[in-house]
Formats: structure tokens, sequence, C-alpha cells
């Protein structure tokens, strides 16, 4: 039997990302775990930032900022960003991290980070305790050895970071794939079925079947323009 409470921000899991502000010269960031797509063309996104946050004015002043997804290897630096102002401490330069210029933006990019989003503020919503502001993806920056050799992005080798009702999580086994509940499988090449053969079995909806095995071993990433190995388990403590 299910309990009812009372309203709150329980929707779990979300990403936790890395939003870098100001500039390049002058660069701030924080941990942002309000953050969504809300549209696929034109790309969009939201995040939602408390007025008194020291990022705020630099968000809403600029129009621009960049949404930087951290790996596993980065979330102790994930949650000093979250717990420190940008108004007392130069949280670059705590967490050894590097702010360089992002495609598009006059916002900073955190060179560490294996994927970030330029974005351009399009609307600022009130809400509440927090201003949800909507913004145009402009340009996506990701490493090369994220790539491929299909040119296909394995976002899934990040190690990507979840984050749910105050803890972080590591993202786990992958269990499936966009439309699989529904994907027919690929009939077998040979032989040729004849009238009296059964049809291919169809792939259950929901089946109980465990999870597909992880594919892992990417190797350890330097980064191209700082030059600086992506950070280990370290990081501010
Ligand atoms: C996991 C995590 C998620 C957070 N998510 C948000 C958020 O969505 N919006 C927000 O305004 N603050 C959020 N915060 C708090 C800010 O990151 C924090 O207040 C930060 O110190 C603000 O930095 P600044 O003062 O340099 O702007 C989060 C903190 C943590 C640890």
């Amino acid at each position: 039997m299910k309990k009812q409470i009372s309203p709150g921000a329980l929707l779990s899991p979300v990403p936790a990302v890395l939003v870098s502000c100001g500039t390049v010269e002058k660069p701030n960031l924080l941990t942002v775990a309000w953050v969504g797509t809300v549209c696929t063309h034109p790309a969009m996104v939201s995040i939602s930032v408390r007025p008194e946050r020291y990022s705020y004015p630099l968000i809403k002043e600029s129009g621009e900022f960049v949404i930087n997804l951290p790996s596993e290897s980065m979330v102790r630096t994930l949650d000093f960003c979250g717990v420190r102002s940008g108004r007392n401490t130069d949280k670059f330069a705590v967490c050894g991290l590097t702010a360089v210029p992002a495609a598009g933006v006059s916002a900073p990019a955190v060179a560490e980070c294996p994927v970030s989003f330029c974005c351009k503020v399009k609307e600022v919503i009130p809400l509440g305790s927090h201003d949800m502001f909507l913004a145009e993806i402009v340009a996506i920056e990701a490493e090369e050895w994220l790539f491929e050799e299909s040119g296909r992005l394995a976002l899934e080798k990040i190690g990507m970071v979840a984050y749910a009702h105050g803890e972080y999580f590591s993202l786990g086994e992958k269990l499936g794939s966009f439309g699989y509940s529904v994907r027919k499988k690929k009939p077998a090449a040979k032989p040729m079925p004849s009238k009296t053969q059964k049809k291919p079995e169809q792939p259950r909806p929901f089946s109980k079947k465990g999870p597909a095995p992880r594919k892992s071993g990417h190797k350890k990433p330097v980064h191209k323009k700082s030059g600086k190995q992506f950070p280990g388990k370290g990081g501010p403590r």
C-alpha cells in the first residue's frame, strides 16, 4: 500500500551537472540538479537557480551559461561546487579545474568535463524558490574519445552521475535501449521459413530477463586543450 506524503521535489534520479558562468577570465560554477531537456527542435534545456546564488546575476545579465557533464571521478568536485559559493571561493582554482572558451558563448566551459552544452537564455520564468532559465543549446563540445568509429557519441563512456534524494549514484548496468520493448528480433538468415514453421518469437515487453552485460574498458583520457588528466578520485576534501 502506498503512503501519501506532502509534495516535494523528489523526482529521481536526475542528472547533477556543473553549470559554468561568468567569463574565461573570471569564471564561476555551481552544481545544478534541477536541470532538464525541454525541447528537441530547437534543442533546449532548463536550469532552475535560486536568485540568491552568486551565479544567478552572472547568468541573468550575460544570458549565457554552459552545462558541463561531470564523470563519476569528479563527484567530489560536483558536491563541492554545490556547497561553496563563488562569492568567497574560486571554485575553479580550489578544484583544479580549467576554464576554457566555449563555442558560441562568452561563458567558459570546464575543460575537465568530457561534454559541455553551450546555452543562450531565451526566457527567465520566476517560479517561487527558483527561477527557471529556458535556454537554447547553441553548441555541444564532446571529447574525441567519446566517439565510436561509426560516429556514435557513446555518452555512457563518461560514467555519468545520477542524483537521487540527496545522494549521488553511478548509473549501473544498461537495461535496454529506446524502443526495445516492441522491437522485432531480426529473423535468422537461413533457412527460408516454410509455411508450416512458426513465426519467430516476439520480444516480450517488460521481460524479466536480466540486463545486458556492461561494456567497459575506455582509456584514461587526457584533456586536449589543457593537457591535464581528467581528475581521479581526489578533488576537494
Ligand atoms: C547536488 C546539488 C544540486 C544542486 N542543485 C541546485 C539547483 O538545481 N539550483 C540551485 O539554485 N542550486 C542548486 N544547488 C546549490 C548550489 O549549487 C549552491 O548553493 C552553490 O554553492 C551556489 O554557488 P554560487 O553561490 O557560486 O552560485 C545544488 C547543490 C548540490 C550539492
